[in-house]
């Protein structure tokens, strides 16, 4: 049988962005970047996607286009089925995650319809307390988790190229008109400050929560440690330079999240809000731009485009999350694909109920998968490719167009040493701070 390939060349880079570019570059790193203390979690953040996030990007791209299998199968193709597990802790990240994804997703279309119905107007921080809480959480929770099944059941992969096309530079020009507004307003210094001048002292004090917490970011927002990435690469031809398109994926993927940073931050100075309070919470940048919306000339508008763009992102990545959970199921259990995605929407929406009635539950839930489950897939994944497969994987890195110059062994040295050391560590700080958190939230 031959296997399909991604049709045109932007193909695959559409796909990879799109499931990239979602919730975790306006909802997440915004909310991170408040709680972990500002400008050093963003340096420590760049650094980690650097360092880390590009590294192990390619680690999937590697054993995706070798295998062309998706995370169960590959390990088998390769010759190293006890290696599979990697696939089961990806699977299991997936559950998760998506359940609250969903839930984030839901916010996102109350908005939508507060946009053109007037709904946010007036105290915006009460607002998305509502928004967070109630039946209404639970109802558009389950609006969203159907238009994923659906869409997955659909099996239109065109359409969500043809979405992700339309939705990355959108979402660009829709946040740079924003950061330009957000920077006519009075009173924004203390928000540029926070968000872009480094406190040394911070980090010291803090460092065993901003660590864990910009490594779980780095692998949340590039799709990492769930072998997203290794399906979509096991469609790739091998005359696409992995190297090249990684680089471009990562760019627009952390561009689009400073940019959103450069949108939170000075709003939230501008509407006299206490930064590390109220923009460190999961509201952060729901109650921020909703108000910046209400002033701003055609604001309602604005927020409307801006909020369904923000949908399109979120459904373009929950249905990476759901493909790779359904195929995961299909492909170990057996079962016919449409009734396994449905069985799963429904299992997948109860995990999530939680999370949508009370905020403490989504932080749970997303430390645990994020900070640890997304972490230990990573390292798995980096310690199968560095120490049992670096030939091949090097052959298979430098297949395809113009090579990568002294790129390759760099790389692999990465991948042996500097990723596993760098993951152990904030697997281990994470571990030690979920332990914490646990404690001080729910006992
Ligand atoms: N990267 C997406 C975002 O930033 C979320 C996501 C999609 C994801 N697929 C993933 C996260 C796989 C981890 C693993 O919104």
């Amino acid at each position: 049988m031959v296997r399909d390939t991604w049709a045109t060349r932007t193909g695959f880079i559409l796909a990879a962005v799109g499931s990239a570019v979602g919730l975790g570059n306006i909802w997440r790193f915004p909310f991170l970047t408040g709680e972990s203390g500002g400008a050093v979690f963003v340096v420590v953040y760049l650094a980690l996607v650097a360092l880390i996030g590009l590294p192990v990007m390619l680690v999937e791209f590697v054993i995706g286009r070798r295998s062309e299998r998706n995370p169960v199968g590959a390990f088998r193709r390769l010759g190293h089925p006890s290696w599979k597990f990697a696939g089961a802790i990806g699977a299991l990240a997936g559950f998760i995650i998506l359940s609250y994804y969903s839930v984030v997703g839901g916010w996102v279309l109350q908005y939508i319809v507060a946009s053109f119905s007037g709904g946010y107007t007036g105290d915006t921080g009460a607002f998305f307390v509502q928004t967070a809480s109630g039946t209404n959480a639970i109802i558009y929770h389950a609006i969203f988790m159907a238009l994923v099944a659906g869409i997955v059941s659909l099996g239109v992969r065109d359409g969500l190229e043809r979405a992700a096309k339309l939705m990355v530079p959108s979402v660009i020009v829709l946040l740079v008109i924003l950061a330009v507004y957000a920077a006519t307003l009075p009173d924004t210094g203390p928000g540029y400050e926070f968000y872009l001048s480094p406190n040394v002292d911070t980090f010291a004090s803090d460092a065993v929560n901003i660590l864990p917490a910009a490594a779980g970011q780095a692998f949340f927002t590039l799709s990492l440690g769930m072998g997203v990435m290794i399906t979509y690469s096991s469609y790739l031809g091998e005359d696409r330079n992995l190297l090249n398109d990684s680089l471009i994926i990562v760019a627009i993927d952390t561009f689009i999240a400073i940019l959103a940073g450069l949108v939170t931050f000075p709003f939230l100075a501008s509407q006299g809000q206490d930064l590390v309070q109220d923009g460190g919470g999961a509201g952060a940048v729901f109650i921020s731009l909703a108000a910046a919306f209400e002033t701003m000339p055609a604001g309602h508008l604005v927020g409307g485009v801006f909020f369904i763009m923000l949908a399109v992102a979120a459904l373009t990545s929950a249905f990476s999350i759901l493909e790779m959970v359904v195929s995961y199921v299909v492909d170990t259990f057996d079962i016919a694909r449409v009734p396994a995605t449905l069985a799963l929407a429904a299992i997948i929406f109860v995990i999530g109920l939680p999370t949508a009635m009370d905020l403490n539950y989504l932080d749970a839930y997303d430390k645990f998968a994020n900070n640890i489950l997304l972490i230990a897939g990573g390292l798995v994944l980096s310690l199968f490719i560095g120490w049992v497969f670096a030939s091949d994987a090097l052959e298979e890195l430098g297949q395809g167009r113009g090579g990568n110059g002294g790129f390759d062994t760099y790389w692999i040295n990465v991948v042996r040493y500097v990723v596993p050391i760098a993951l152990l560590v904030t697997l281990a700080l994470a571990i030690q701070e979920y332990v914490e958190f646990l404690q001080t939230t729910f006992f």
